[in-house]
């Protein structure tokens, strides 16, 4: 498996790095559409939409801690 940094691309149809998501869920950006209709993410070929949610829901359950 290869680590996942900040730097990682999420979407590559688009160019969305993981830190563009992390840096959005910051600003309180909290579905899944919302980051979509931002960045351009999962507009392509479909196949990041669920490591866009991971990336989500790692980060709200971070948030609860
Ligand atoms: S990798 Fe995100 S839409 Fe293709």
């Amino acid at each position: 498996m290869t680590e996942k940094t900040a730097d990682s691309l999420v979407c590559d149809c688009a160019g969305v790095r993981r830190h563009k998501i992390l840096q959005l869920i910051a600003q309180g950006v909290t579905t899944l559409e919302r980051i979509e209709d931002i960045t351009g993410a999962n507009t392509g070929c479909g196949s990041c939409d669920a490591e866009i949610q991971a990336i989500l829901d790692e980060q709200i359950e971070k948030s609860r801690q």
